[in-house]
């Protein structure tokens, strides 16, 4: 037997008995790798007597060619047994088998946001987003509340070490910029976080959400207020709402005025919920104080405007029976998890 004929038959018993893929790979460099069994053949060429050598060179490249080619065949056909191996013993899918999917929810605040939303964009509103980072100019100044101005009391916040940034406490804080961004006429809500350094119990949280709104134009009158802001509330609660408005202070607005809603329990009969007197407190609002337009680019003289500050929070509370304010900001998925849009 020659010597090709001796590695040809030693290459076949190998790789006869080769399972895995990667086993290939070495029996390879053993034959046709640099130092291989063939690669050593060849180099015996210069001792083949000359009329011989041609002939022994065909040889040894026919056989480096046949392993070659049963090489590159044996790895294709262990990698697919392989593959076939992994998709046999992968457990079984089957689409028929009943499964249980756990679906998320909306953050009670999330559903009234876009209830809102939806209801005021409808009245031609458009929808607008502000950072919870503001300066004092945005917070208060430009809100006709100058410094040490007593009405600063009620809104104690976060100052941050950045000059003159702090966390806003309402979303009025938007009012200027988005004046000076559209112009008048404009009609605007704007929801939001807001922060104020509070004491935490079941009425009072120092991250809550509202939503502001403002409407200027010619000739906006208190009337305008009332219509808007019934016709909203009776969307929300899917019901006529009777609305009442009382005196209240707030600098950015004259007259400003807290706005009633008629007790959604009683009826207006007077129960606990209402403190017997058949009213609830929801909404501050009131006819933007001129010196607001003024700072928004807007002349006061040409155009009126309103403003209310919905308290987000408050209305989640009423809306699905919230006692207690914490809970929104809890993370307990089991008392989020209940609130469903209809
Ligand atoms: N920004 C006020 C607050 O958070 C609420 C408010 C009152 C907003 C009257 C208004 C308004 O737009 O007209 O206490």
């Amino acid at each position: 037997m020659s010597k090709a004929e001796e590695i040809k038959k030693l290459f076949e018993e190998k790789i006869n008995s080769i399972t895995a893929s990667e086993a290939v790979e070495e029996l390879r460099i053993e034959f046709l790798g640099k130092k291989g069994l063939v690669s050593g053949l060849m180099s015996e060429l210069k001792n083949v007597p000359n009329e011989e050598k041609k002939e022994f060179g065909r040889l040894v490249n026919v056989l480096k060619q046949e392993i070659e080619s049963a090489i590159a065949q044996k790895k294709e056909e262990l990698i697919k047994k392989e593959e076939e191996a992994i998709i046999n013993s992968a457990e079984q899918y089957d689409e028929s088998l009943p499964y249980e999917i756990n679906m998320g929810s909306y953050h009670p605040i999330t559903l009234v946001q876009r209830d809102l939303e939806r209801i005021f964009a409808s009245m031609g509103f458009a929808i607008e987003d502000y950072s919870e980072i503001v300066d004092d100019y945005h917070c208060f100044e430009a809100l006709n509340i100058p410094k040490h101005h007593p009405a600063r009391d009620m809104q104690d916040t976060y100052y941050l070490s950045t000059e003159n940034q702090l966390l806003k406490t309402h979303t009025s804080a938007a009012q200027n910029a988005i004046m000076k961004k559209y112009g008048a006429p404009l009609r605007a809500v704007f929801p939001g976080r807001c922060f104020r350094n509070e004491s935490t119990d079941a009425c009072h949280e120092n991250t809550f959400f509202q939503m502001e709104g403002i409407m200027i134009d010619k000739d906006i009158s208190i009337s305008n207020l009332i219509y808007f802001m019934k016709t909203m509330l009776s969307e929300v609660f899917q019901k006529d709402i009777n609305v009442r408005l009382r005196p209240g202070f707030f600098p950015f607005v004259e007259p400003g005025f807290e706005l009633d809603i008629e007790c959604l329990i009683c009826g207006g009969e007077g129960c606990p919920s209402c403190k017997n007197s058949g009213w609830l407190e929801l909404c501050p609002c009131g006819m933007i104080h001129p010196n607001v337009l003024k700072h928004g680019g807007i002349d006061p003289e040409e155009y009126t405007g309103f403003a209310f500050g919905l308290g987000l929070t408050r209305l989640a509370m009423m809306k699905y029976g919230i006692k207690d304010i914490r809970v929104f900001n809890s993370g307990s998925l089991k008392a989020l998890s209940q609130f469903k849009n209809e």
